[in-house]
């Protein structure tokens, strides 16, 4: 009897099996794409999961907004039949900005920013799998039958969370996750991010929305983005590259920082971008927390704690200089009741606006300490503001890489929902 169940679930995991892939080769002109992404307690790192490889298998990520392209660890465990080497003449190595060549492999600079190293690895390309949707819930995995990815050694693994073989680049050049996704599957070349936060299941989305979220009114978010452009780097921020390199990553340009209604005196100097590449304001998922320079840090915990003066502190908690007894500061829907930092924006009247759900940050035994969730960058940093992962969290921000544009929605709790509760489906693979 049980080995003919099973023998039965067999056959109908095989049916089900030709079926979705039956599905997928029908959708591979898909509206949009769709990756989940969560948050690893551990490493504050946000993951993702994509299928690679033949026979395919589940490959985690690490979500690194501003990294040049897809790598993972091809020296262990790495078993594929469709996997293929990229040599130096072709169009896809000439498109990487590889800058050296070796036994004919592309090569390129996969780089780990937890760790601070970047080695030498070659271009390949394998079968890849995601989810489709159509902004309203997860569709059937579609398939683009040659990626482009770098292979890297194992030992870039290291400060990776638990069960991580890489990171998913979203970076701006052409061999970034999204360039490619959008030619593979002919899609505008924008996408969007929502990460989650908490041990919920945030989303990433390729192409054009809408960004339904379930919850009260079940909001498109893309109606709430307010926009402000894109500035390019013009020197790379990577840990390694070839000469002449651009930065991959999402710079937007910052002018002034309000606390509450007040405006924080900032070095102007510090907020434009110099023919170095130093200076500006930049977005990153590897970055947990919002990392100023220290005049700016210093200049904002004033602030706040000025704003705040009658609240009672408490000694502050690592990595964070400014805390307070939690006990003592009421809740609103957008988190705990504490004035807004608001970064007013290039753009007319456009504002991103930081609510206690995402400033305020629970620390210490119990979390009775509610601590400003930003962090001093120490007095050269290369970029003066990095918004970090903790400030993006339940916001939807969108890149619109042809019109070189950020869309971004703040706090989504002010529209009852949050990015954890976009409808995945339970048929959903990959979660
Ligand atoms: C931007 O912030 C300033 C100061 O807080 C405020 O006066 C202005 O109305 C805001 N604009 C928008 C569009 O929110
Ligand atoms: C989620 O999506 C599924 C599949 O499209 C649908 O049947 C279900 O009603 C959706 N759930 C909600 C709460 O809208």
């Amino acid at each position: 009897m049980a080995s003919s169940a099973a023998w039965l679930f067999f056959l109908c995991s095989l049916l089900l099996f030709s079926l979705s892939s039956f599905s997928s080769a029908a959708t591979s002109r898909p509206h949009a794409l769709l990756l989940p992404v969560t948050k690893d307690a551990a490493t504050l790192e946000y993951l993702t999961r994509v299928r690679q490889r033949t026979p395919s298998v589940d490959v985690t990520l690490v979500v690194d907004l501003g990294g040049r392209f897809l790598w993972v660890d091809c020296d262990s465990g790495f078993v594929s039949s469709t996997r293929r080497h990229i040599p130096c003449d072709s169009p896809q190595c000439a498109i990487s900005n590889s800058g050296m060549c070796g036994d004919n492999v592309c090569g390129l600079l996969p780089g780990n920013p937890f760790i601070e190293t970047s080695t030498g690895g070659s271009l390949e390309s394998d079968v890849l799998s995601v989810l489709s949707t159509d902004g309203y819930t997860s569709g059937p995995l579609v398939t683009a039958s040659s990626f482009l990815f770098t292979c890297a050694p194992t030992f870039l693994l290291r400060g990776l969370a638990k069960g991580a073989k890489g990171m998913a680049g979203l970076g701006r050049n052409k061999v970034g996750v999204p360039s490619l996704l959008s030619s593979a599957f002919h899609l505008p070349r924008k996408f969007a991010i929502c990460l989650p936060s908490y041990a919920g299941t945030g989303a990433i989305f390729f192409g054009d929305g809408p960004y339904k979220f379930l919850g009260t009114y079940n909001p498109d978010v893309a109606q709430y983005l307010a926009y402000t452009p894109l500035f390019v780097n013009p020197v790379s921020t990577a840990g390694a590259s070839f000469g002449n390199e651009k930065s991959a990553e999402y710079f937007i340009g910052v002018r002034a920082i309000r606390v509450g209604e007040k405006a924080v005196p900032v070095d102007a100097k510090l907020l434009a971008i110099g023919k170095d590449g130093v200076g500006g304001t930049k977005i990153s998922t590897v970055t947990p927390y919002t990392t100023l320079h220290t005049s700016i840090y210093k200049a904002v915990v004033g602030a706040f704690a000025s704003a705040l003066a009658g609240v009672p502190q408490v000694p502050p908690l690592a990595p964070f200089g400014l805390c307070f007894e939690a006990a003592k500061l009421g809740s609103t829907r957008v988190g705990p009741a504490v004035p807004a930092v608001n970064l007013v924006l290039q753009g007319e009247g456009v504002n991103w606006t930081m609510w206690g759900a995402n400033t305020m940050v629970a620390a210490g035994a119990g979390g009775k300490a509610l601590c400003l969730g930003f962090v001093d960058g120490g007095t050269k940093p290369t970029t003066s503001i990095v918004i970090g992962g903790y400030q993006l969290e339940d916001n939807l921000l969108q890149f619109d890489l042809r019109r070189s544009r950020l869309g971004f929605s703040s706090s989504l709790l002010f529209y009852q929902t949050t990015c954890s509760n976009f409808n995945f489906t339970s048929t959903s693979r990959l979660l």
